[in-house]
């Protein structure tokens, strides 16, 4: 078995036997249900990798902090559904669409709870930092989500605009399940700085791959509803290029923010902002700022004195994800 394979075995070990409080069953199935259906896994898995860079043998305390980091992870999606008004995700029902609000509400609190539980058991020599860290990531992913709900009303967020909004709202997690990984393992300060910067990075093209995918992904393979964020008017990498590339940024507008009241008119509001987006060719850019962020995320590990394929072959993996 390769590294790769050993380490989503370990994944999969990892979510088959995490446990969670039964009772009330209002508040924890909906628990159980997102961590059981499970998405990519994505932070779990770097955060692994991570370690795994630094270690002969995975402590056993790097499964706990890997928990953490999916089960606060998961946590946001299901108030992010909520905020975005979204009705599906990983393939099923949201948690607000299948329950309804008030519980995804609670279920997603009592979540941020169980992920501090499982983060708190990091080593002891390492525990406050791990703590901190995953305290600052957590109030910066919330910052990143009031960013991306006040773009919604706006029409003049620029290029820089977003990319701190996806910093926060994405790339810090990401970067922070890195850097997990390396401290649990003992790596020192300089090397858990440059794991971190290279998760930044790769968190950076992993959301402008998610904004890509929103627009022009498969329903049934991404998992989510397509268009959800022209519906929304959200300020996706595809928008914001448009309307830097644009000649007429009114037009553009006019049919960007136009409010359908139909699912016909849904679906023909889609249909005129992708046309709008192939002929100004956003798509193409944006496959080539995902290229251009993994790059940058290789590039910040390219001074480590260790073998770091497993890091290029994480991101080549992400580069060409459709799901
Ligand atoms: C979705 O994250 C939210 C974003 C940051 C784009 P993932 O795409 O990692 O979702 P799952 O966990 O695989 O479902
Ligand atoms: C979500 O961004 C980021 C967080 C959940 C913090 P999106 O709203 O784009 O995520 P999806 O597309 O619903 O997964
Ligand atoms: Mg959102
Ligand atoms: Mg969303
Ligand atoms: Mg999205």
């Amino acid at each position: 078995m390769t590294d790769a394979q050993l380490i989503s075995s370990e994944v999969e070990r990892l979510f088959a036997s995490v446990e969670f409080t039964s009772e009330p069953a209002g508040l924890y199935d909906p628990l159980r249900y997102m961590i059981g259906i499970g998405g990519k896994r994505l932070r779990p898995t770097l955060c692994l990798t991570a370690c795994g860079l630094f270690c002969e043998q995975l402590p056993p305390e790097v499964f706990d902090c890997a928990a953490a980091l999916e089960v606060f992870h998961t946590f946001t999606l299901i108030h992010d559904d909520i905020m975005d008004r979204s009705p599906l995700r990983r393939g099923v029902p949201t948690v607000w669409k299948k329950w309804n609000e008030d519980t995804a509400i609670l279920s997603g609190d009592v979540m941020l709870i169980d992920a501090y539980k499982r983060i708190v058991k990091a080593p002891s020599f390492c525990r406050d930092a791990v703590v901190e860290l995953f305290s600052k990531t957590a109030a910066e992913v919330c910052e990143g989500q009031q960013f991306d709900m006040e773009f919604e009303s706006r029409t003049d967020v620029s290029m820089p605009e977003y990319e701190q909004m996806i910093g926060l709202k994405t790339a810090v997690l990401i970067a922070c399940s890195a850097k997990v990984g390396a401290m649990v393992a003992g790596a020192g300060a300089e090397e858990c700085e440059t794991l971190y910067r290279y998760g930044y990075q790769l968190g950076m093209a992993f959301q402008v791959a998610d904004d890509y995918l929103d627009a022009y992904g498969d329903e049934k393979v991404f998992g989510k509803p397509i268009g959800g964020d022209i519906i929304n008017e959200k300020k996706s990498w595809l928008t914001i290029r448009a309307l830097q590339k644009t000649d007429d940024p009114a037009a553009f507008l006019e049919a960007f923010c136009r409010e359908p009241a139909t699912p016909e008119e849904r679906r023909a509001k889609i249909a005129e902002v992708k046309r709008l987006y192939d002929e100004l060719g956003v798509a193409d850019d944006a496959r080539a700022e995902i290229r251009r962020y993994s790059a940058l995320a290789l590039e910040a590990v390219s001074a480590l004195p260790i073998d770091t394929t497993p890091l290029s072959d994480f991101s080549e993996k992400l580069i060409g994800r459709a799901k």
